[in-house]
């Protein structure tokens, strides 16, 4: 490929200057120029989900970072260490509440992006990938909930990975394989938690960020769907004549200004509700009213209610189906009043799932 050529700066201002002297030696300003531009159609409404979840992604990865600094991952060092960062360590205990508390609005935005992509109908043609890579993202960060519990390594933590990983032992077939390699054993010691940290450290933000990577290279190569009407196959006069609402500086500035009240509300959490730590684990001592958080405290309120093989079952298909959903909803119409009976269909899961997680809050 031919490089660029020498930029003429001849007759420019100092300003201007400055940025040849950065383009001279990147040659980047095409890529950044390009990058800044993602089609945007007037209609879209994003809500700024997907943006913010991603803004809680390097929330995560910056203060887990520092907490990794003191963190030591072994049960007898792990409990001291975690006490050691919230009361000696200077805004230790602010970095660890803030962690605490982006990882379950983080989980909470994911959600309400996946509900707002289907609600609009955004997974359809030609963006049947980009909903299969955030599927992969869903269960990611889900993961990093449950990898991230264990690690303080205090009674709840130790006993909700107890239950947790005996109910992944129950999933037909994989089970008894499934509960050995997450254990690293037959019960939940040392070695579990050596590997809950290595995935929580190393495996999931490789895998992450990964797939976000493709994700936002898939929305800004395809830009932003328009809810109001399907993608045409071949586009037509009025699709190409569509006002646009410009992705730089428009949209990015109210995207910031979303960050931006988001750290705010993620402070005032983290300062008036900072995260907690109970006793120390104790493999021998089971507390009362063990509960996962909430996030999980649907299915296991479901596996109460029915029989075990059908409480598994239920969230392995649903998960599956929510994979493959673009394949299988092959219809273009987009407008929620013209698939009444999808979007009924969803929201009676959606009201069962939130109704099983009000009864595990409240039982
Ligand atoms: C860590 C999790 C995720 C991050 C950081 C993320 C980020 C984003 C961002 C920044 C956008 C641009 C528009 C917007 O802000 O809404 C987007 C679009 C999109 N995302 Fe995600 N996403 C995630 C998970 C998911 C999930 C779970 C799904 C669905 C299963 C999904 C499906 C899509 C689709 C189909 C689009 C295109 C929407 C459109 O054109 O209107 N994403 N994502």
């Amino acid at each position: 490929m031919a490089a660029n050529p020498p930029v003429d700066l001849s007759g420019q201002s100092a300003e201007a200057r400055t940025g040849g002297w950065l383009e001279e030696r990147t040659r980047l300003g095409p890529v950044i120029q390009a990058s800044l531009h993602v089609r945007i159609p007037m209609t879209a409404r994003t809500y700024y989900f997907g943006g913010i979840a991603l803004f809680l992604f390097g929330i995560q990865a910056v203060t887990g970072t520092l907490l990794a600094l003191y963190y030591k991952a072994t049960p007898e060092a792990a409990y001291k260490s975690v006490q050691f960062v919230t009361s000696d360590v200077s805004f230790g205990w602010l970095i660890r509440s803030i962690h605490h508390w982006a990882a379950n609005l983080m989980i909470l935005f994911v959600v309400l992006h996946l509900i707002r992509v289907f609600a609009q109908a955004a997974y359809k043609y030609p963006r049947e990938i980009t909903w299969v890579i955030g599927t992969g993202l869903f269960m990611v960060t889900l993961g990093f909930g449950f990898t991230g519990y264990l690690l303080p390594w205090d009674q709840r933590a130790y006993w909700a990975t107890v239950v947790g990983t005996e109910i992944a032992g129950n999933v037909p077939l994989v089970g008894d394989a499934l509960l050995l390699l997450l254990r690293g054993g037959a019960d939940v010691t040392g070695d579990t938690m050596s590997r809950f940290f290595g995935i929580h450290v190393l495996v999931l933000p490789i895998a992450l960020a990964g797939l976000l990577g493709l994700h936002l290279l898939l929305v800004h190569q395809l830009g932003l769907a328009n809810p109001k009407r399907p993608e045409p196959r071949v586009p037509t006069p009025e699709v190409e004549r569509e006002p646009l609402r410009p992705f730089f500086p428009h949209y990015m500035v109210d995207e910031f200004v979303a960050w931006y009240v988001l750290l705010a509300v993620l402070v005032v959490l983290a300062s008036l509700f900072p995260a907690g730590l109970e006793e120390q684990a104790n493999a021998l001592q089971t507390p009362e009213g063990i509960k996962p958080e909430w996030y999980y405290l649907g299915v296991y309120e479901l596996l109460k209610l029915v029989p075990r093989i059908i409480g598994i079952m239920i969230p392995v298909v649903g998960i599956g189906l929510l994979v493959v959903w673009p394949f299988l909803d092959r219809s273009p119409e987009v407008l929620i009043r013209r698939r009444k009976m999808v979007v009924g269909g969803a929201t009676l899961v959606l009201v069962a799932l939130i109704a099983l997680t009000v009864r595990g809050y409240v039982g």
